[in-house]
């Protein structure tokens, strides 16, 4: 047989490799979310993610002045609530003594050109470790009594100085209420960033245990989404869009980079996705056991969410990504 074909032509050097590449790895693609602690002198690894720790005021700063040397362009700050000063409500979450919101304001006021993502969700604020309101007689998650909630906390944030507020609440609604909200009090380049494709997934453990935020009855299933479905995910994103969203995201992200690409194939906007604290936890811990080898299945899982769409990835890995990219 003749061959006329040869795809391996395109593959014999480097060089031409490079040149046929579709998709490439930027610094600047890279979102990197952190976990800060109440108490400013504290740093502690979680032990489900090693590598990633809370940090306290202190220690954060310092930490953030050499990642934003090394090239970091953006974070998504996470709090550590102290038990005492959870309630039902999550009136803390946008309380004048919020530690998390001075934090935000003095990293903006260091690094102006950082750009900051919040997280929007009752879980880190309340004692049912919900991201709604739970209805105290039947265990229900309240969805429009959590829009006020989520509203105050969005405001709150967006006074503090963050760039991208990111609501994780999965609550009916409550893109319109934030934008409308966010109009309303003459934020208007406050960006949203949706989490619109986000399931009901087993993936986000270690993070709880980050938090100390799981559930403390019940799961999160009649907010969060249904694994075995896609179509959704098109529908919660197109509300999303319609209620003001600027950035749409999908998470978890290497089991669901279906949806990555059917939202990035049917939308204009943005799409980003959250390479979750389970799937770092995994590959963490083969490569701590000497079965794969960590820095390539990292960059390896990186670009497999350019491929299916991702213009941006939130990542742990952030942190050794800056690292690997340096010229
Ligand atoms: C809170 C929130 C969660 C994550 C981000 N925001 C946990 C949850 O919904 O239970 C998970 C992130 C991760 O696992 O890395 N609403």
């Amino acid at each position: 047989m003749k061959q006329l074909k040869r795809p391996r032509r395109l593959r014999n050097s480097k060089a031409i490799r490079e040149l046929c590449a579709e998709n490439n790895l930027n610094l600047s693609d890279f979102i990197y979310p952190m976990f800060c602690h109440f108490d400013e002198g504290v740093k502690e690894e979680i032990s489900s993610m090693p590598g990633q720790f809370r940090q306290g005021r202190e220690y954060l700063i310092k930490d953030l002045k050499n990642l934003v040397k090394s090239g970091l362009k953006a974070i998504c700050l996470f709090p550590l609530v102290e038990e005492k000063l959870k309630d039902s409500m999550g009136s803390y979450s946008y309380s004048e003594s919020n530690y998390y919101l001075d934090l935000i304001k003095e990293i903006k006021n260091l690094y102006p050109e950082l750009i900051i993502m919040t997280d929007v969700a009752l879980d880190p604020y309340s004692s049912d470790g919900h991201d709604g309101i739970v209805d105290k007689k039947t265990g229900k998650i309240l969805n429009d009594e959590s829009l006020l909630v989520l509203e105050k906390m969005s405001i709150a944030q967006a006074r503090a100085g963050a760039d991208i507020i990111g609501p994780s609440d999965m609550m009916d609604g409550r893109i319109r209420v934030i934008r409308e909200a966010l109009e309303r009090e003459k934020f208007i380049d406050t960006m949203i960033m949706s989490y619109s494709a986000k399931y009901a997934s087993s993936y986000y453990g270690p993070f709880r245990e980050a938090l100390n935020s799981a559930p403390k009855s019940g799961d999160k299933k009649t907010y969060q989404m249904d694994p075995r479905n896609l179509k959704v995910a098109l529908k919660e994103a197109k509300l999303d869009v319609a209620e003001g969203a600027d950035i749409l995201m999908v998470k978890p992200g290497q089991p669901y980079l279906d949806v990555v690409s059917l939202l990035a194939r049917n939308l204009t906007q943005p799409i980003s996705v959250y390479q979750v604290s389970g799937e770092y936890a995994m590959i963490k811990a083969a490569s701590e056991k000497g079965w794969i080898d960590e820095r390539s299945v990292v960059l390896e899982s990186a670009i497999s969410f350019k491929r299916a769409g991702a213009s941006m990835v939130l990542s742990y890995f952030t942190r050794d990504i800056l690292n690997y990219l340096k010229p």
